[in-house]
């Protein structure tokens, strides 16, 4: 999924890094957990994951694969769409899909703030999706909750088809990669029909867990082999940077302003996007949270200098630092290093004396 700091493509290489420092162990908190990319991929490892993070479809996303540990069949669904629909598809996730897939568009809240004909009273029509797409996200995030309330879906599979519908959503906006603007013409990604695209449960026989809020809220109350921090490194808050997907995630009819159509954020701020409150943020982890071995991911050109986190984890501990070059994220680009294509993510590891 496309989203700033996703790990996704550093997995192995922080895997590596682990190995050669000899990182290993039972337990793996992943304390900013966003795309929940390395909460699965330690989970896939055979680890009791926990997952966190400020965004409540991050929360969906971490409870369609990180909390959720067994296959999921929809049997009540199932039932009910066979008879209706005469879907007779074997495997139960096609049946889910193609009657999602199927439903006629709504014109709902997504409609009637974030497309052209459904905000053509505005000085500037919003533009993130085309109408008929904007309207079969209301119609399938719509049907989700329905069926949720009907008591068609367990809470597991809510979650799996709201992760879905979220992970789907980013196929077909009209953005550059953030939502915090949208183009003024369509990228032909956006013209495509919207289709919700399947995905797939972790099954595991370790018991995990995820959180919504702010992660600093749960470190007295979790003990962990591997506590692995990968905050925002710049101002940039993520809320209103992906606030259309958390508004789809939520439903909740927001009061929502300016041309992007903001909701309101002001709970979801992060400490780490500030300069002078992360540094201290970073200290309270190390020193109160629970763990054998914090691993910190760091961009190069982040606002904590390597210098300060060096001499803040080292107050607990030995503390190593390994580079991981990579290509920058496109929308991050802007700025004074315009020019440079690669930057470096810091793996800090400290181990708690
Ligand atoms: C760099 S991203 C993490 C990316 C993630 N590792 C991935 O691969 O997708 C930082 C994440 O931290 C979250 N965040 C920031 N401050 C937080 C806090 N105090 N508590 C929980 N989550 C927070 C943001 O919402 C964002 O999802």
């Amino acid at each position: 999924m496309r989203f700033i700091g996703n790990k996704e493509n550093l997995l192995d290489r922080i895997k590596f890094i682990l190995d050669k420092n000899e990182i290993s162990g039972e337990s793996f908190f992943d304390f900013f957990s966003g795309t929940t990319s390395v909460a699965k991929y330690f989970k896939k490892l055979g680890y009791i994951v926990y997952s966190s993070d400020l965004l409540y479809f991050s929360y969906c996303l971490q409870r369609a694969y990180i909390q959720n540990n067994e296959p999921l069949y929809f049997k009540n669904l199932t039932r009910k769409i066979n008879i209706e629909e005469n879907l007779l598809f074997s495997d139960p996730y096609e049946n889910i899909f193609s009657h999602l897939n199927s439903l006629p568009p709504i014109q709902g809240f997504i409609y009637h703030n974030y497309t052209p004909n459904g905000t053509k009273e505005l000085p500037t029509p919003r533009m993130y999706f085309s109408d008929r797409n904007g309207a079969k996200i209301d119609a399938i995030r719509i049907e989700i909750e329905n069926l949720k309330d009907a008591s068609l879906i367990t809470e597991n599979e809510y979650y799996f088809l709201l992760a879905a519908l979220i992970e789907s959503v980013p196929f077909y906006a009209n953005i550059a990669g953030v939502y915090a603007a949208f183009h003024k013409k369509w990228d032909p990604r956006a013209l495509k029909n919207f289709e919700i695209k399947y995905i797939s449960p972790i099954v595991s026989p370790k018991k995990c867990f995820s959180f919504y809020g702010n992660s600093l809220n749960l470190i007295k109350d979790i003990s962990v082999d591997i506590l692995y921090l990968d905050p925002p490194y710049n101002e940039r808050q993520y809320a209103p940077n992906y606030h259309i997907l958390e508004t789809i995630a939520k439903y909740d009819n927001p009061q929502i302003k300016g041309i992007t159509g903001m909701r309101n954020y002001d709970s979801q701020k992060s400490d780490f996007c500030n300069a002078s409150m992360a540094l201290s943020k970073l200290d309270y982890i190390a020193k109160e949270a629970k763990y054998k071995f914090l691993v910190l991911s760091y961009n190069s050109e982040g606002i904590m200098s390597h210098d300060s986190i060096i001499s803040t984890l080292g107050k607990y501990g030995k503390v190593t630092c390994d580079e991981i070059d990579y290509i920058r994220f496109k929308s991050n680009s802007n700025g004074l290093s315009k020019n440079k294509r690669y930057v470096q993510e810091l793996v800090y590891i400290l181990r708690k004396d």
